[in-house]
């Protein structure tokens, strides 16, 4: 039996597996823990006092980054008159008012309070400074102060950071590991106008009897950097959560303030432009074949609280959502794409998203069709430049593509021909100094490593030719019984191909931070963006605040954004 079809199969006894392994069974049967009802529970939250003190402290770009900036925080119980403060350099300070969300959590009945102040009418390009307090603000004498700089307007040199899967400092929870402090400090120290968080937040998933704890945990921790500069999000698999929500994203959503997209969905995708840059973040949940949210293995059902009002859920059940926009995040992303690529303000284009089109992770979840079906082709058609992903614990950057082959792959384990939509690398998009023009193709990233405690850097070698391949999951892997009479499994990718277009892996760790520094060039001349990948080598031995240099990548074009008025 090989590595890829045990994958496929994982067993279902929780306790012998190690934190690797227990990865696996997550990435694959998603909720494995479940198995452990919340019977233990009360039946209410426990009481606290009326403590307002703002924590968990970040901000958002508004619609605008160059003249709006969210403050968000949560606190432990309802804050009194929550608001920010903003220092103005002539004059008082500007009192904004916070809006408060809350949700209770729908598995152990906790209600979770936030606030959300929309800062606007700033000045681009300028730093500000802000306190965050409220009447019952324990901190009162001495509020939580920090600042931030807004966007600049046009073309204008600027740094962002990006990788996903973080989870907590806080070894307890399922997946956190002690890398994730250092993932956050890292960020700081490459001082990023802002920092894309790739999905795969905090994995409160899985922990069901305490998924607000770990949310909690999560954003301390991230508070270090996301209270001195925006960290923008898309929603990965483990932001699917029982009983909140239709689909399962009430405590996403809550938490985050971010860019409106005209839709009924708010909060899942949007858009946003800094200097020449645009900036997409998709929901791929909505399009990829896999199921890889909120699960119950079984063979106990998942038992919420009595004060939630839920009935147990039965073993065999998940939460997906493929489809769930009824085409609606397609049809935006076809429509926010066409209209950047006739907009001269616009040099780049840089989607981010949480699944993967082109991985060839061996021990993580691989690539999807569905994302190869929907989107791709519209990545193709509008020119997008960079695609920023996560969900496989590892770094892998592919060579430009564009088109794809087809029924070039074959099934897992019949050896039948299957069409994976292959993506085709373009050879002739690389220059002769090395560099990239991604008019000619999209190079996609696999930025998988922020801090969970489940590196995946072992990644696919076809045994006949000693070349790269991939899993590619090209139908749905709804939940089946498993060997253990009463318990549910899910099985990875059905499909192998080879993954021609897989051009750097980094098989030393499964831990890094990609940042990124976008030249606008002048009038006549080119623009580019270099990409350096820092790896924490060793990480995943020992927790390291090391992070050095692994790869380089250069993506060049004739600069067409207008200067500045
Ligand atoms: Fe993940
Ligand atoms: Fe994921």
């Amino acid at each position: 039996m090989t590595d890829d079809r045990r994958f496929e199969h994982p067993a279902t006894a929780q306790s012998s597996l190690s934190r690797r392994d227990f990865f696996k069974e997550a990435g694959a049967t998603g909720l494995a823990g479940a198995a452990v009802p919340l019977t233990t529970f009360s039946g209410t939250a426990p009481a606290r006092r009326a403590d307002g003190t703002p924590e968990q402290i970040h901000l958002t770009w508004g619609e605008d980054p160059a003249t709006t900036v969210i403050v968000s925080w949560a606190s432990p119980a309802q804050a009194v008159n929550p608001r920010v403060s903003l220092q103005h350099p002539s004059g008082a300070p500007r009192i904004v008012h916070a809006l408060q969300r809350c949700y209770t959590d729908g598995l152990n009945g906790q209600t979770v309070f936030t606030y959300h102040a929309r800062l606007e009418h700033l000045t681009p390009g300028r730093r500000y400074r802000y306190c965050v307090t409220a009447d019952n603000d324990s901190n009162h004498q001495e509020p939580f102060t920090a600042s931030f700089q807004t966007a600049p307007r046009g073309p204008a040199p600027f740094r962002w950071t990006s990788y996903g899967d973080l989870a907590t400092p806080v070894t307890s929870w399922a997946l956190s590991s002690p890398q994730s402090r250092h993932a956050v400090a890292a960020v700081e120290r490459f001082q990023p106008l802002f920092h894309l968080l790739n999905g795969d937040l905090c994995y409160a998933n899985l922990n069901p009897a305490s998924q607000p704890a770990v949310w909690a945990d999560f954003g301390n921790n991230v508070q270090l950097s996301a209270a001195n500069r925006p960290w923008m999000p898309c929603p990965g698999n483990h932001e699917i959560e029982f009983n909140n929500g239709p689909l399962g994203l009430d405590a996403y959503r809550t938490r985050y303030t971010l860019p409106h997209n005209g839709t009924a969905f708010q909060g899942l995708w949007y858009r946003f432009q800094v200097g020449s840059a645009l900036f997409i973040s998709l929901s791929a949940d909505d399009v990829i074949y896999q199921d890889s949210g909120a699960f119950v293995a079984g063979p106990l059902p998942l038992q919420p609280a009595p004060s939630t009002g839920h009935p147990p859920i039965e073993p065999g059940t998940s939460i997906y959502i493929r489809g769930y926009s009824g085409g609606e995040q397609t049809r935006w992303l076809e429509q926010t794409l066409s209209a950047a690529a006739s907009d001269p303000g616009i040099d780049w284009i840089i989607v981010q998203m949480h699944q993967d089109a082109l991985s060839s992770s061996k021990n993580g979840n691989g690539s999807d069709k569905g994302i190869r079906e929907s989107w791709l082709p519209l990545f193709d058609r509008y020119g997008v430049d960079l695609v920023l992903c996560g969900h496989d614990h590892d770094y892998e950057r592919s060579w430009p593509v564009r088109g794809c082959n087809h029924d070039v792959g074959r099934d897992a384990d019949s050896g039948a021909t299957v069409d994976t939509c292959q993506p085709q690398p373009v050879l002739a998009a690389e220059l002769a100094n090395g560099q990239f023009d991604t008019r000619l193709g999209t190079i996609h990233l696999i930025l998988g490593g922020g801090g969970t405690s489940a590196p995946l850097d072992t990644f696919g070698v076809n045994a006949a030719t000693g070349l790269p391949q991939a899993k590619v999951i090209t139908r749905s892997n709804r939940p089946v019984p498993a060997a253990v009479p009463g318990s549910f499994t899910k099985h990875g990718a059905d499909a192998l191909e080879d993954a021609i277009w897989s051009a750097r892996r980094d098989t030393e760790t499964g831990y890094g931070v990609a940042v990124f520094d976008l030249d606008p060039g002048v009038a006549g001349g080119n623009t580019s963006i270099t990409m350096r990948y820092y790896h924490a080598a060793g990480a995943d031995r020992v927790a390291t605040s090391s992070y050095e240099l692994f790869d380089t990548l250069v993506v060049t074009k004739p600069r067409r954004a207008a200067p500045q008025p």
